[in-house]
This record gives C-alpha cells, sequence and structure tokens, in this order.
C-alpha cells in the first residue's frame, strides 16, 4: 500500500489525540457517566460514579475516592441528598455548562440532580470555557481560562478533612466550613454528627449530635504549628490554625512519604485520624475523639473535670469543690457534679490550675493585656476564674487572648490525650484562698 506522507501524519494523529488529551479534568464538550472515570495528575485520586456496598436500592452518586485503597474510600460526595437511580435507562451525566457551572443531570439533561449553581459576574459568557480538574490533593476545582478558581469541593466537605483543606470560620460573615456525616456506612445523606468551629468563639471545634455537643476541642491557646502522630521518628501531620483580620482556620499536611492520612467524622459521631496500613490493607485509626467516656462533653458534670493523669481517666472535682452527691459520684455517675465546699467571697484569690482544657461557656474579652486581664477578673466578683495566653500572631489587633468565667465550669479536662497544644493555665477563684498582690 502507498501510503502518502499525509495519512501517516493523520495516523500518528489519530494515536495520539486521545493519549495527549489529559484525564485529570473534564472539559466544555466533554461528560463523565457511570463507568468513566477521570484521575488526578498523580493518581492519588478519581472522580466518578458509585455505589456504596450495601446501599439498597443500588444508588449512584458522584464523587472523589483514593485510587491505590482497594477498599473502597470516598472523601467527598457531591449529590449526597439527591441519589441517582442505577437504572440503565437514563444514566446520568456530569459535564459543564458555560455559565462557569459543574450539573449533574439525568441522561436527557431535564433532572438536576447537584450542581455547583455559582453565579459568575462577567456579562460575555460565550468567552468564558471554564475546565473541571481534579488535583492530586483530593479537591475538585471549576478553573476559569485565567487560572481563577472559580468553585472548588474542598470549600464544600461533607465528611472527610483532607490534607491541604481548610475548617473555616469567617470573622465578618460569620461562615464556616461543617463536616456532617454519612448517615450510616451504606447512605452517604447527611447524619446527625457535625464538626465545626464553636459559632459562638471561633476559638474552639465542636462536634454536635444534632444541636447537643458531643465533643469540644481546648480552646486556641495561640500556637501555630502543632506536629502530633510520631511515626517512624518523624512527625507524621503538622496541625496549623491560621489567625487573621478576616478569618481563623485550621489545617495540616502530612510529612513526605505518609501514608494515605486523613480525618473524617464517621457515621457513629466520632473524629478520627486514620492512615492506611498497607501491610493490614485497612485504614488505623491513630486517634478518635472523644477518646474514652470522660473525654465527652460535660461528662464529668459542673466543676468536674476529667483526670488523663490517672492511668484510668477518672472524673474528679476542681479545687475547692466536692461532689454534689457522693452516692452517685462513687457509683459512676457524674453528670451531677461538683458543688462549692464554702461559699464565695469577694476577695477571694485564685489558685492556678495546670495543664488544664479550660471549660465552655467563657467570655472573649478582647483587648486586654495578661495583666489587666488578671486584675479584671479580679476585681469583678462575678468573675470565678480567668486564663490568659501569648498569641504567637497578633490578629484583630490583640495580641493576647484573655477569658473570663461567671457561670458554672463545664467539660474541663487535666492533661489532653495526644494534643498538648491546647493545654493551659486555669486561674480559678478558691474560697479562703488570700488574693495574691498582683
Ligand atoms: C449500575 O448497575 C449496573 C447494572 O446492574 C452495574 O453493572 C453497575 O456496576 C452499576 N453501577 C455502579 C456504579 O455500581
Ligand atoms: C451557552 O452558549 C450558547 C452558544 O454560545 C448560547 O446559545 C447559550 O445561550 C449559552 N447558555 C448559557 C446558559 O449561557
Ligand atoms: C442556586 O442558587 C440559587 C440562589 O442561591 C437558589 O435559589 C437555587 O435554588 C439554586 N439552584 C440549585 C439547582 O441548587
Ligand atoms: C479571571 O476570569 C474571571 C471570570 O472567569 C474573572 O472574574 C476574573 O476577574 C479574572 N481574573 C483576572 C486576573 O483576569
Ligand atoms: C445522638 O442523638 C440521638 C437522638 O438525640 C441519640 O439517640 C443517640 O444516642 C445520640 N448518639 C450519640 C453518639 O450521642
Ligand atoms: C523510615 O521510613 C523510611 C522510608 O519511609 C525507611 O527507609 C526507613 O528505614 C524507616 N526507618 C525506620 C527506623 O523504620
Ligand atoms: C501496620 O500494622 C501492623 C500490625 O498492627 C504494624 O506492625 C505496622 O507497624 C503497621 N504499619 C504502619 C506503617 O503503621
Ligand atoms: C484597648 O484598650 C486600651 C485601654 O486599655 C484603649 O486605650 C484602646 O483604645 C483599646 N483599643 C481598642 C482597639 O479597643
Ligand atoms: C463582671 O463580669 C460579668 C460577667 O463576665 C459581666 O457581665 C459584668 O459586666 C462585669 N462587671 C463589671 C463591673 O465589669
Ligand atoms: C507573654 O508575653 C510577655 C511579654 O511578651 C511575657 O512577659 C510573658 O511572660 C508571656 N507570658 C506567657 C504565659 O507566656
Amino acid at each position: 500500500m502507498d501510503w502518502s506522507p499525509l495519512t501517516y501524519i493523520t495516523i500518528l494523529i489519530l494515536l495520539l489525540l486521545p493519549m495527549s488529551a489529559p484525564d485529570d479534568r473534564l472539559a466544555l464538550d466533554k461528560t463523565l457517566s457511570p463507568g468513566t472515570t477521570i484521575v488526578s495528575d498523580g493518581g492519588a485520586f478519581t472522580l466518578g460514579f458509585f455505589s456504596p456496598a450495601n446501599s439498597t436500592p443500588a444508588n449512584l452518586y458522584l464523587g472523589i475516592w483514593y485510587t491505590a485503597i482497594p477498599e473502597l474510600t470516598v472523601v467527598w460526595v457531591a449529590n449526597r441528598e439527591t441519589p441517582v437511580a442505577n437504572d440503565t435507562t437514563s444514566a446520568p451525566k456530569l459535564f459543564l455548562t458555560n455559565s462557569s457551572n459543574l450539573v449533574l443531570a439525568d441522561g436527557n439533561g431535564g433532572h438536576i440532580f447537584w450542581t455547583t449553581n455559582i453565579t459568575t459576574t462577567t456579562s460575555s459568557s460565550s468567552s468564558i470555557l471554564p475546565t473541571a480538574v481534579l488535583l492530586n490533593t483530593g479537591s475538585l476545582i471549576l478553573r476559569s481560562p485565567n487560572g481563577t478558581t472559580l468553585w472548588q469541593s474542598f470549600e464544600h466537605p461533607t465528611d472527610t478533612f483532607l490534607p491541604g483543606m481548610k475548617i473555616r470560620a469567617n470573622y465578618k460573615t460569620h461562615d464556616r466550613d461543617i463536616l456532617v456525616s454519612w448517615k450510616r456506612p451504606g447512605d452517604p445523606s447527611p447524619g446527625s454528627f457535625s464538626y465545626s468551629s464553636d459559632p459562638g468563639s471561633f476559638l474552639q471545634f465542636f462536634l454536635w449530635n444534632g444541636s447537643r455537643p458531643v465533643y469540644r476541642s481546648a480552646p486556641w491557646t495561640g500556637y501555630q504549628v502543632s506536629s502530633q502522630y510520631q511515626a517512624n521518628n518523624s512527625n507524621l501531620i503538622h496541625q496549623s490554625i491560621i489567625n487573621n483580620d478576616e478569618e481563623i482556620y485550621l489545617t495540616y499536611s502530612l510529612a513526605d512519604g505518609a501514608a494515605e492520612t486523613r480525618y473524617v467524622l464517621t457515621y457513629s459521631g466520632k473524629f478520627q485520624l486514620q492512615s492506611w496500613n498497607k501491610s493490614l490493607s485497612a485504614w488505623a485509626v491513630l486517634g478518635e475523639w472523644p477518646n474514652w467516656e470522660c473525654d465527652r462533653y460535660g461528662y464529668c458534670g459542673p466543676y468536674g473535670y476529667c483526670d488523663n493523669t490517672e492511668v484510668l481517666p477518672t472524673c474528679k472535682c476542681l479545687e475547692g469543690f466536692q461532689p454534689a452527691s457522693t452516692g452517685e459520684w462513687s457509683s459512676g455517675r457524674f453528670s451531677d457534679g461538683c458543688r462549692r465546699k464554702e461559699v464565695l467571697q469577694c476577695g477571694d484569690g485564685f489558685s492556678p490550675l495546670p495543664s488544664m482544657k479550660v471549660p465552655d461557656g467563657f467570655v472573649h474579652v478582647l483587648n486586654r493585656s495578661m495583666e489587666e486581664c488578671a486584675a479584671e477578673c479580679a476585681r469583678n466578683c462575678s468573675c470565678v476564674g480567668y486564663a490568659q495566653v501569648n498569641l504567637s500572631s497578633s490578629a484583630r489587633g490583640d495580641s493576647t487572648r484573655c477569658f473570663m468565667w461567671s457561670g458554672e465550669l463545664i467539660d474541663m479536662e487535666k492533661k489532653i490525650g495526644g494534643n498538648v497544644a491546647g493545654s493551659e493555665t486555669l486561674h480559678l477563684r478558691v474560697a479562703g484562698l488570700a488574693a495574691s498582690g498582683t
């Protein structure tokens, strides 16, 4: 056969075309349907349709999972509230619109299950040719031709907090990122557990069951980076809190070469740090909150604290307090907490209790130096305790963080397991204690 050079070139182009088209993205003229996937450049994550193992009836969800992990581990779900029935008559598809949105619709585009639903301000919509790219971090992003990120899945989390993600709270708009658990193993629809920063102070994190707190992190003590979970003589994760005039957020990164590691809010109400153990071919739980009974929100009742220095962590009463009901307390029911042995007098002094997770219900007083914080609590008879720390970065014009308490003291711990970053000194007003000079 006498092939002309042109034929050779055509064959070459035909051979190269499918290979040169990057498979980590979705262009304007492409669709993603069940059976096809998008793999991030680097291969860590895959975007596609999945059916959870024990989902009945067979539902299809659009999600992102770890490519290399044999046990399907989904880190993000688009249509968690609007599953698509897996019937072949009308296979769903994901596509981009020229209004720069990702849309998940049924076969003929009549019913929209999910959309990024962003509004772009530009008038000439036909000139925007956005691309959806799955990054190797696990984030699906919608990018305009000039490189601007228009939308990203990392800012719309489901139940998983991946390295590089942020759990944010915005001081101005009060918008907060919230992780919401799956309902049950085969069902990604929103469960009753959520994890986010405290809507009141933004300085601590809560795990909620509906509207009831299940677990509270220690309030932020000003650290910027805390390294945790020693594995192979190196820190596995570096957790940071970034505080600036606009927002405060929690983020973390992994050490180089670390196994796949993620935080996940489980359907059973635990916030877990999981790492993939290749030799076991299973997720290993490196940390979990709440950790033990005594760790649960308010478990030790008012004025009681969970003492983690004991071999078996147990409830104790703060200095100057005794169990409200000795019978209940000695039979292991702590919810009534403790009561004062003696009535407080206005001039009573303060006792420093070190290594504490300080109680909930504080008033965060802005713009007070360490000395002013202590003095202000001392002169206010309704102030029963205070705690102040230096902030490593000053934001919102503050270089210290001053907390004061006037009501009941609830949800305290001594020596917080696994996380020394939140430990601080609680200055507690104690009956009969002489006020010191300061
Ligand atoms: C959807 O159903 C078809 C036919 O039963 C099956 O082959 C396919 O694996 C299902 N899709 C998913 C993502 O489970
Ligand atoms: C998309 O582009 C087509 C052709 O350029 C145009 O007719 C259509 O109105 C556009 N749709 C939207 C939603 O902008
Ligand atoms: C898109 O957003 C608008 C306004 O925020 C809302 O009214 C509308 O219901 C949303 N559409 C979808 C399909 O979510
Ligand atoms: C990039 O494009 C978006 C719209 O697609 C526009 O809002 C933004 O201002 C542009 N940014 C720059 C730096 O041109
Ligand atoms: C969450 O709340 C529900 C109903 O309020 C309750 O039945 C369940 O035991 C709670 N679970 C946990 C782990 O607190
Ligand atoms: C630590 O891990 C590296 C590779 O990840 C390995 O080469 C080295 O042997 C390990 N060291 C120990 C003490 O396990
Ligand atoms: C995986 O689990 C085995 C058995 O528990 C343990 O010996 C090994 O150290 C683990 N590997 C890693 C990388 O954590
Ligand atoms: C901070 O407090 C000082 C007095 O303690 C006051 O002069 C100053 O105006 C305050 N600044 C702000 C921003 O509130
Ligand atoms: C004393 O503290 C309470 C509670 O923090 C506060 O409501 C009150 O205004 C304070 N009183 C004075 C005089 O500062
Ligand atoms: C806070 O900072 C001040 C001055 O920078 C220093 O004198 C003080 O000891 C610090 N206090 C604590 C508890 O670190």
